[in-house]
């Protein structure tokens, strides 16, 4: 049972200095979202009522993250990294409005699940101030060790401070923590930072808490939940997992993945009944496929919706803003983008459309270019319903093509085309009856007089 009111905070000011990059870490992704937006994502189907993001001074690009991926979560700066639960205390303004308890989670562990969340939250239920998550990595090294008493949590060591004796110990600190509301900001304030690194550790709240005769108990997890990323390795294993959950529910969910391992999916990534998915297949964020369509092998889809018994790839691209309407089909190699195609069009090979409407039943011949950009601007093209655009042809758009209207093979239209009209706009073919043959006569009197020259 979820508590009545619950706040989480997100601690995201870490630099990240171990994936060596520029980027802030928690903006590095997995399955085509950040880490930050997988654990808002995790968050927002747990049940909290209020989210705040404590970020770094300075980080502007994370703050504009929160704000695309949790509109409503607050933001607040640690302006020196003093901790964790330093950190935790600069959202000060959001404890101090007495959620009935605080969930404590850290940007960098994507792999995090609703469910295990609401499983720290019902420990609070049943009594305790302070609920952890425990694992037990392969290699405990580097991790605060969980240190218990039966099933009560008497303390939490960090690597750093711990004896020879607790090292030994298995049971390792996942980072996440749920807070009764109650007690929270007293026990967090009371937090010193006596330790080898002189900072301000949240684990510490254990220790304080038991000294006010609070319960604390540990929730031990599978390690997937907790892993944390600090490098470009531990991003790429947080990546099989997080393909490997996902391949999962699309499998379970009825979809057909042909070669599961190769295929890559976002977490929005939506599936109709009936759907087939080829080997190699790249899904990005927001892509819809519906009822019955077959998806090739190699095509790559991004911010693409899908429709009924739509035919794509092999070797498709579906940029942001394409919508192909039912039955249609978009063959090998052809790559469209803010483009509605409609029902039953046809563009089956070697094609760009981009800013285009392609009406029902159209057919767009090989090579067809939509030609959208004026070297600063970009332009709409509009072929209308039944047209047949021969191939190879370039519309220059701003362009019409009317209902029904056919454009010649290897026609570049740069005016409008009225409804079931041709428009012929390539030069008129010249023959030279016997000029080959005449070539190749001066071309042997040439090597002739050359070789008697010898
Ligand atoms: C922390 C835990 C450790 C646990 C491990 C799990 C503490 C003291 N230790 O160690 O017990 O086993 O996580 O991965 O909590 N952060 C800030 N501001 C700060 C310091 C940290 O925002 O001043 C953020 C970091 O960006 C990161 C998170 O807090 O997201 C954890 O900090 P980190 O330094 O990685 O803690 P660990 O040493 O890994
Ligand atoms: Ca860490």
């Amino acid at each position: 049972m979820t508590p009545r009111s619950c706040l989480a905070i997100v601690l995201a000011a870490g630099e990240g200095t171990r994936m060596r990059s520029a980027r802030p870490k928690v903006l590095h992704q997995v399955a085509g979202q950040s880490l930050l937006a997988h654990v808002l994502a995790a968050v927002g189907k747990s049940g909290v009522t209020a989210t705040a993001v404590v970020i770094g001074p300075g980080q502007d690009a994370v703050g504009d993250e929160v704000t695309r991926a949790c509109p409503d979560a607050a933001i607040f700066v640690q302006h020196e990294r003093r901790g964790t639960a330093h950190a935790v205390l600069a959202a000060k303004a959001a404890i101090a409005r007495q959620p009935d308890a605080i969930l404590v989670l850290y940007g960098d562990t994507p792999l995090i699940r609703p469910a295990t969340l609401e499983r720290l939250c019902a420990a609070l239920a049943e009594g305790a101030a302070i609920a952890v998550l425990g694992f037990r990595p392969a290699d405990p090294a580097g991790y605060g060790r969980l240190i218990m008493a039966g099933d009560e949590l008497v303390a939490i060591r960090e690597e750093a401070d711990a004896s020879a004796g607790e090292r030994k110990i298995d049971l390792c600190n996942g980072g996440i923590m749920a807070l009764a509301g109650a007690s929270a900001l007293a026990i967090l304030e009371r937090i010193g930072n006596h330790n080898r690194k002189g900072e301000f550790y949240l684990t510490d709240a254990v220790e304080i808490a038991r000294s006010m005769a609070l319960r604390c108990v540990a929730i031990e997890i599978e390690e997937d939940d907790v892993r944390g990323i600090n490098t470009k390795s531990q991003l790429a294993e947080a990546e099989t997992v997080a393909q490997q959950r996902l391949r999962q529910a699309a499998l379970e969910a009825g979809v057909t993945l042909i070669a599961p391992d190769t295929v890559h999916l976002c977490p929005d990534t939506k599936f109709g009944r009936d759907v087939v998915v080829e080997p190699y297949v790249v899904f990005g964020e927001k892509v819809t496929v519906e009822d019955g369509a077959v998806i090739h092998s190699f095509s790559h889809l991004v911010g693409a919706h899908v429709g009924k018994g739509v035919s794509v790839g092999p070797f498709a691209r579906l940029r942001p803003g394409t919508q192909l309407g039912e039955g249609s089909r978009i063959g090998n190699f052809v790559e469209i983008k803010a483009a509605v195609i409609e029902a039953g069009a046809k563009a089956n090979h070697l094609s760009y459309i981009g800013d285009a409407s392609v009406g029902a039943n159209a057919n767009i011949g090989a090579g067809t270019i939509t030609c959208n950009y004026d070297g600063s601007d970009k332009h709409r093209t509009a072929i209308g319903k039944d047209a047949f655009i021969g191939s190879n042809s370039a519309l220059v758009a701003p362009v019409e093509i009317g209902d029904g209207a056919y454009i010649a093979s290897g026609s570049v239209i740069t005016a409008n085309v009225p409804a079931h009209a041709l428009a012929l706009a390539r030069a008129r073919q010249v023959i030279k009856e016997g000029w080959a043959a005449r070539l190749r006569g001066l071309k042997s009197l040439g090597k002739k007089k050359a070789r008697s020259r010898d």
